[in-house]
């Protein structure tokens, strides 16, 4: 009886045996018997044996077949990611040889489950044929079994599920807001319209309005959803749908919301390099990463004018920047890279930020926004305070020509008990391609949309 074990399964007991490798333990030394199912990842065929690296999710096994079993013709012809059951006993390797885990099986039965093609029509010609990145887009759903790929949406589920932890350890609430909305939150350019029954409707930015309705019954609240922009450049860090890791906190100031972001960011970082399945693969993509050092280092948006200034790096019509200019994604990034550290960029000017963000009491041409931004990849988070007095507001959407009127369920939150309250928006791609040090977001999530692309 062989006891059927994922390839991940790691339990001493199941692995090793307690007798070392097979070479040394003597002819009449015998393992437990395991069955396993996967795919082949990789395999070598050498001088009568079979050497398979078999892949389910859970892990990789090296598996050989030597005997009469390397010489049937499913062995002779096999190839990768044909999917197969395989029956046979566990050994740690020989001393000074490599394996996963350091362990191989020594097949005695498999059986082929699901054939792939060789010749042509194999997946290394597939996803190498040309190579080039729209190609390896088309095939994704092959390239997606390689290991770059893959790592990359397993430190993905092991970041998204630490931040659920870390929300719950701080007595944040999760809740989900609709998709389907009628109102803008980051500027009518970026709006996704579709036909609703008749009425025109709008695929969400941000679910930060609805968040904002959720503190007064839940406190501090948070949402992973994904928000959709109509981006109309083709950059390394813009998609269409991204998942948007969205948080809002109730009776707090601008510094407090500082420390939150930075706080949260970290311990995210934290939980997930202790896990060494996860670590290891962040240390393959990225080896030289390392936790970024708290405090984050703060700059005031004027500041970085004069530092853009002072470093001879123009705007986007190639003039010195001035007060007021947004600063473009190539300044931005350069100025992240330059300074190699995580940076809070704060107090942008009201004309360049959205409607719903309070002017600092001290300099009412800038609001009580931040941006966080990371070398490499540039802004990773937006927040601010949210105006909370009626009047402001509507100064707010008078200034970005909003229509007050669907957004009476917004202006209420200011009418019932208003209360100093701020959030942020994390851009889970791109927070994975600092980590995972990809050039691209497109890279950072199953299946990418951008302009352009709406397939697989
Ligand atoms: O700065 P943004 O537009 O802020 C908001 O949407 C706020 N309403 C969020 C909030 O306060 N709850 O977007 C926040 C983050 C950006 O920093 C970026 O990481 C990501 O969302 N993001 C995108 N990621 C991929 N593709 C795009 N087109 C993105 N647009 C924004």
């Amino acid at each position: 009886a062989a006891k059927k074990i994922t390839l991940g399964e790691t339990r001493p007991e199941i692995v090793t045996l307690g007798k070392g490798d097979r070479a040394t333990a003597g002819p009449d030394a015998r393992g437990t018997r395991v069955m396993v199912f996967g795919r082949v990842h990789r395999e070598r065929k050498q001088k009568g044996v079979a050497f398979i690296t078999l892949r389910d999710g859970f892990g990789f096994m090296q598996v050989v077949l030597s005997g009469p079993l390397a010489q049937t013709y499913d062995a002779v012809t096999l190839t990768r990611e044909t999917s197969m059951m395989i029956k046979g006993e566990l050994w740690e390797v020989p001393t000074g040889a490599h394996a996963p885990n350091n362990r191989e099986m020594h097949a005695d039965y498999f059986e082929i489950l699901g054939k792939a093609p060789g010749g042509d029509d194999a997946i290394t010609n597939k996803v190498q044929a040309k190579g080039d990145a729209q190609t390896l887009l088309d095939q994704r759903h092959l390239v997606l079994r390689g290991e770059t790929a893959s790592s990359v949406m397993f430190v993905r589920d092991a970041v998204e599920h630490a931040f659920n932890c870390k929300y719950h350890e701080l007595g944040y609430v999760k809740v989900s807001p609709p998709a389907l909305v009628q109102t803008q939150v980051e500027g009518g350019s970026t709006l996704f319209g579709l036909d609703y029954y008749g009425e025109k409707a709008y695929l969400t930015q941000s679910s930060q309005l609805y968040l904002e309705t959720a503190i007064p019954f839940a406190g501090n609240v948070y949402c992973i959803e994904k928000s959709f922009r109509a981006e109309k450049s083709l950059t390394r860090r813009h998609l269409s749908e991204y998942t948007h890791v969205e948080g809002e906190l109730d009776f707090i100031t601008f510094d407090d919301l500082l420390e939150h972001i930075e706080d949260m960011m970290c311990s995210v970082i934290e939980k997930v390099m202790a896990q060494p399945r996860i670590a290891a693969m962040i240390k393959e993509l990225n080896p030289e990463f390392t936790v970024p050092e708290r405090p984050f280092m703060r700059m005031r948006y004027t500041d970085a004018i004069d530092w853009l200034r002072e470093h001879n790096i123009p705007n986007e019509n190639d003039q010195p920047h001035e007060f007021g200019d947004d600063i473009a994604e190539a300044a931005e990034r350069r100025m992240t890279d330059m300074i190699n550290r995580p940076i809070f960029l704060t107090h942008f000017p009201a004309e360049i930020k959205s409607f719903y963000m309070p002017r600092d009491v001290d300099d009412p041409r800038v609001t009580e926004s931040v941006d966080c931004l990371m070398p490499g990849v540039g802004e990773i988070v937006g927040g601010s305070m949210r105006i909370w007095k009626n009047d402001e507001l509507m100064k707010g959407y008078a200034r970005e020509g909003i229509d007050p009127a669907p957004y009476y369920w917004y202006t209420d939150q200011r009418k019932y008990g208003g209360s100093p309250h701020g959030g942020y928006g994390l851009g889970l791609e791109r927070f994975l391609a600092w980590l995972c040090k990809q050039h691209t977001v497109r890279d950072t999530c199953l299946y990418p949309r951008y302009m352009g692309r709406c397939r697989p």
